[in-house]
C-alpha cells in the first residue's frame, strides 16, 4: 500500500542530504515516504547513494541537513538499537562463535525478553525461514543461503515493525538469490513489515517490490510501482537502466498535446510522447522498449509512421527472437518477438518495415 502523502507515512525522509567530507553530496535533498506495510526498494547503480541511505535510516551515519522520521516521530537523535529496526545485510554478519540459537536470541536478550518467550520466538523464526532442524549448528556449518536464511530470522526474531536489507542476496548463485526473493517478499506481506530494500538489480527490484525509488547520483531519479517505472520512465536515465531500451536520437519537429513528432538524423520522422520535451526544436532522445516494436504493421493506427530497417542478426532463444536491426543509421536496433506460429523468422541481409504505437515511444530528455 503506496503512501501517497506523507499523512499515512511510517518513514519519512524530509530535504535529507548527506555530505561525508562537509564538501561533496552523496544524498541531496532525499524526499521520501514509506507507508506501513510497504515493501521499498532503492534500487541503483554503485555510489548512487542507496546505502547511505538506509545508514541514516538505521541511524548508523547521521544526516548532514533535514529530517527523518519514523512512525510520525524524529529519531535523528535516537541511537540505533532503540530504533527497533531489523537488519540484514549482503554479508550475513552472523556472530560465527554462537550456534544459531544464540545468534537469535541475542537480539531478545538486548531487549531484556524471558527465557520462555525467547525460546517460542526463536523456533517461529526459524520456522519461518524453514530452518527449524539448523538451531544447533555454527554458521561456518551451514551453506551461504542458509547463513542468509538465518540473518533474515534474526532480524525478524524481535518481530520489528520495520526491516533494512541492503544487498542481502548479492553474494549468492541466481537460483538461490531466485527463491528467497520470492520468500523474503512473501514472509514481509505475510507479517505486515514495512521493509526498506537495496539493490542494484532491476529485476530483484521489479519482482519484489511496491514501489521501486531509482537513485542516480545522491538523487531519487524516480518513484513508482514496477509497471509504471518499466513502461513510463521519466527520463534517459531510468529508461535506459530498467530493462533493455532502444533509443533514437532527433529533434522535436512538431508538438500537438500528447503526441509529438520527432524528426531523426537520417530525415526520418516518428511519432512519441512528449515526457520531457515541449517545443519544436529541441534535441531529444526517443526510447522504445524492443517488445513494443511492430513488424506487422496491420497492428499500427491509422497514418501511423513506420521505418525501413535491415536485418543485421537474427537470434533463436526459444521462447522469443532476437532481432538485431539497422534502423536510421544505428545497427543496435533490437527487436523482441514471441516464438508463434505466425511470426517469421526474420534473415540478415532482408530489409523489413517496423513501426510501434506512438503510445509505447517516448520523447525524453538528451
Ligand atoms: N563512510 C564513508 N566515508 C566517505 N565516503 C563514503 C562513505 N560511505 C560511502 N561513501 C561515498 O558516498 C557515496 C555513496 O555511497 P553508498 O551510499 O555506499 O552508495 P551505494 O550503496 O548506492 O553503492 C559514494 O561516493 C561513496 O564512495
Ligand atoms: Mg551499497
Amino acid at each position: 500500500m503506496p503512501a501517497t502523502d506523507t499523512a499515512d507515512a511510517f518513514v519519512e525522509f524530509d530535504r535529507v542530504q548527506k555530505s561525508y567530507d562537509g564538501e561533496t553530496l552523496v544524498v541531496k535533498d532525499l524526499n521520501l515516504s514509506i507507508g506501513k506495510g510497504e515493501f521499498l526498494t532503492m534500487l541503483g547503480p554503485s555510489g548512487s547513494g542507496k546505502t547511505t541511505c538506509l545508514m541514516m535510516l538505521a541511524g548508523f551515519e547521521t544526516a548532514t541537513h533535514g529530517e527523518i522520521r519514523l512512525d510520525g516521530g524524529e529519531i535523528n537523535n535516537i541511537p540505533p538499537h532503540k530504533r527497533g529496526i531489523g537488519m540484514v545485510f549482503q554479508n550475513y554478519a552472523l556472530f560465527p562463535h554462537m550456534t544459531v540459537q544464540e545468534n537469535l536470541a541475542f537480539p531478545l536478550e538486548v531487549r531484556k525478553i524471558g527465557k520462555s518467550e525467547r525460546e517460542e520466538k526463536i523456533k517461529r523464526a526459524l520456522d519461518m525461514v524453514q530452518m527449524g532442524d539448523f538451531g544447533g549448528r555454527r554458521p561456518t556449518q551451514l551453506s551461504g543461503g542458509q547463513q542468509q536464511r538465518i540473518a533474515l530470522a534474526r532480524a525478524l526474531v524481535f518481530e520489528p515493525e520495520l526491516v533494512l536489507m541492503d544487498e542481502p542476496l548479492g553474494a549468492l548463485d541466481k537460483q538461490l538469490r531466485e527463491t528467497l526473493q520470492f520468500e523474503i517478499s512473501r514472509l514481509a506481506h505475510d507479517l505486515g513489515i514495512t521493509v526498506v530494500y537495496v539493490t542494484h538489480d532491476q529485476t530483484e527490484a521489479l519482482t519484489m517490490s511496491d514501489r521501486v525509488a531509482v537513485f542516480d547520483d545522491g538523487r531519487i531519479q524516480q518513484l513508482a510501482s514496477p509497471d509504471v517505472l518499466y513502461e513510463q520512465p521519466e527520463n534517459s536515465f531510468v529508461a535506459q537502466f530498467i530493462g533493455e531500451n532502444n533509443t533514437l536520437q532527433g529533434t522535436v519537429e512538431e508538438m500537438s498535446g500528447s503526441r509529438c513528432t520527432v524528426k531523426l538524423a537520417n530525415g526520418e520522422t516518428i511519432d512519441a510522447v512528449p515526457v520531457n520535451v515541449d517545443r519544436p526544436g529541441q534535441k531529444t532522445v526517443v526510447s522504445i522498449r524492443p517488445e513494443r516494436v511492430e513488424t506487422n504493421l496491420a497492428r499500427l493506427g491509422e497514418g501511423a509512421h513506420t521505418l525501413k530497417a535491415e536485418v543485421l542478426e537474427f537470434i533463436y532463444m526459444g521462447d522469443i527472437y532476437r532481432t538485431r536491426l539497422r534502423v536510421a543509421g544505428r545497427d543496435d536496433f533490437i527487436v523482441k518477438t514471441r516464438n508463434a506460429p505466425d511470426q517469421p523468422r526474420l534473415k540478415p541481409g532482408e530489409t523489413i518495415e517496423i513501426g510501434w504505437l506512438p503510445d509505447d515511444c517516448r520523447a525524453l530528455d538528451v
